[in-house]
């Protein structure tokens, strides 16, 4: 049975997870063979290859980044394959599991289990003193051992070993969760969310301590980023992935001054390089 992990991860705290679910799954061979890869490097065609899909994503005001909007909006009709999704968030997801399993679902896939992971907030880590309480709790969590994510790989492995049997994939699937909760408190949060980021995503900007040294360019998952003139120049399609922020070595990417000497974020491990999965 072919599997593929397919993510996005702005800073490294999906892209974690992923990997901890690959090195779970590739401890039964017999069963799944398992491939991972990012929405960056994948076209929506490519997925016709797999016989289950494990969609990964980071939660940005409660739903999916647009970058993932994008790459969902164009999938392509299937028939028989089943789709698992896992979020990570910060503190809350609203309805974005059942968000991502809408286009799925219209393609065809059979839902068949979902997981969302609370890690740190890239967001107000990015505008958190180094010292502070929640990024000293970001930076000595517990990430070897994450049991929800044991328990969800277990459901994977489970559900694979019934398809590999014989099961039927439609018996096997079930209905996306739904937060009514959400359906209340989301619409004003996000909302605020929305104008808080249109008022954030212009005011980005390099200080004098960038070196050029073009890393944001090359790492920006939409190529938003690029040179003009000796200056750092940011377009109109950030997804707010903030990737540019965290992963800037002069820590010269800046949100107007609410980012000015803060906290960046490396990822779970402070090993994460978006740019390994260069093709
Ligand atoms: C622009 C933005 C919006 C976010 N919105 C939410 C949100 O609505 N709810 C939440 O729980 N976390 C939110 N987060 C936190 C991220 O979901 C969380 O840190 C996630 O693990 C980041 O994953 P990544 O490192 O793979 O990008 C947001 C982060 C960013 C950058």
């Amino acid at each position: 049975m072919k599997l593929l992990i397919l993510y996005f991860s702005g800073t490294g705290n999906t892209d974690y997870i992923a990997r901890y679910i690959e090195k779970k799954l590739q401890k039964f061979p017999q069963i799944i063979e398992v491939k991972l890869q990012t929405i960056e490097n994948c076209s929506p065609d490519e997925l016709k290859e797999y016989d289950i899909l494990c969609f990964g994503f980071p939660v940005f005001e409660l739903n999916s980044p647009a970058i993932v909007r994008t790459f969902l909006a164009n999938l392509t009709p299937i028939q028989n394959k089943g789709v698992f999704i896992f979020c990570t968030m910060g503190l809350w997801d609203g309805n974005a599991i059942r968000k991502v399993a809408k286009p799925f679902q219209k393609n065809g896939y059979c839902f068949l289990g979902s997981q969302s992971v609370v890690m740190p907030g890239t967001d107000g880590l990015a505008m958190l003193n180094k010292k502070s309480r929640y990024v000293k709790k970001a930076l000595e969590k517990d990430y070897k051992n994450l049991q929800e994510i044991d328990k969800f790989t277990d459901r994977i492995i489970d559900i694979a070993k019934k398809l590999t049997s014989g099961g039927d994939i439609e018996d096997l699937s079930k209905k996306p969760p739904f937060k009514i909760a959400s359906t209340i408190i989301g619409p004003p949060f996000h909302l605020l969310y929305l104008i808080m980021v249109y008022f954030m995503k212009k005011k980005f900007h390099a200080t004098e301590e960038c070196t050029f040294c073009e890393l944001c360019v090359k790492n920006c998952p939409v190529q938003n980023i690029s040179i003009f003139e000796k200056n750092i120049v940011f377009g109109d399609q950030c997804v707010m992935c903030l990737r540019c922020i965290h992963q800037c070595p002069a820590e010269a990417i800046q949100i107007g001054k609410i980012t000015l000497g803060k906290f960046r974020w490396h990822g779970p491990l402070g090993d994460f390089k978006p740019k390994e999965f260069s093709k």
